[in-house]
């Protein structure tokens, strides 16, 4: 969507201030031992209680409230009786509608101790999106995206998954435009002023692709190979991004 009004802001702002705190809640309550499932019920429980709909479950009906990913499944996981294991790297995405605004965020990050080829992809794939934030003005092309992501990725030597990324989001969850690509210097859309979108690269050590799983919905890399992503809904002004989701 593009944004009118400041009503349009603020409502933008407080879908956005809902996933976060599901997310948050989600976040802390990842230990070993919990399964995905009981960590999707405290999301969903948050986002129900602030008068939100889980957006995966209203424009997909996505078995779950909020998509957890689990190791080498990158996204679109379905929470269930799968117990978090220390050393798991861990993606929670979490989008809603609240009164008919959607905002949509997601991170990776680690249950327990992880290794240091982990937390330097979860540290990645979240430079790579503040970096791209850092680059967003109205009028620009809307490549700044994909060539800000990208040097970041080239720079730790990951691979950039090409089948999933940064979408518009506001009035529904998938918008125009619906897809922003890779760095593509022949990129001739440019970011107009109050677009909303949102901008979440997935790095992954071995692999530019993720395939889905036999469960219909889980997007995955070769097991044994890592995966993350790092999310947030922004709105585009001249001055910069305003991000809903911080
Ligand atoms: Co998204
Ligand atoms: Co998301």
């Amino acid at each position: 969507m593009t944004v009118d009004s400041q009503e349009d802001i603020r409502k933008l702002f407080a879908a956005g201030r809902v996933v976060r705190g599901a997310f948050e809640r989600m976040k802390r309550a990842a230990r070993a031992g919990v399964s995905t499932a009981e960590l999707d019920r405290i999301g969903g429980q948050y986002l129900q209680s602030h008068g939100a709909r889980s957006a995966p479950q209203l424009y997909y009906d996505f078995p779950g409230a909020t998509c957890i990913s689990v190791n080498e499944e990158a996204a679109h996981g379905i929470p269930g009786p799968r117990r978090l294991a220390d050393g798991d790297m861990l993606n929670i995405d979490v989008s809603a509608e609240l009164a008919g605004y959607v905002a949509d965020m997601g991170e990776s990050f680690l249950v327990g101790r992880g290794t240091p080829e982990q937390e330097q992809l979860c540290y990645a794939v979240k430079a790579a999106v503040n970096a791209a934030i850092g680059k967003i003005r109205s009028g620009r092309s809307l490549n700044v995206i994909g060539k800000a992501v990208q040097k970041i990725a080239d720079k730790f030597g990951y691979e950039i998954v090409e089948n999933l990324g940064s979408h518009g989001v506001g009035n529904s969850i998938h918008e125009e435009p619906s897809y922003i690509p890779l760095d593509n210097p022949s990129e001739k859309r440019r970011l107009e002023e109050g677009l909303v979108l949102t901008i979440e690269p997935f790095f992954s050590t071995g692999v530019n692709w993720v395939e889905e799983q036999a469960d219909g919905w889980t997007l995955s890399v070769n097991k044994g190979d890592l995966v993350a992503q790092f999310e947030q809904t922004l709105i585009v002004t001249r001055r910069g991004a305003l991000v809903v989701t911080a």
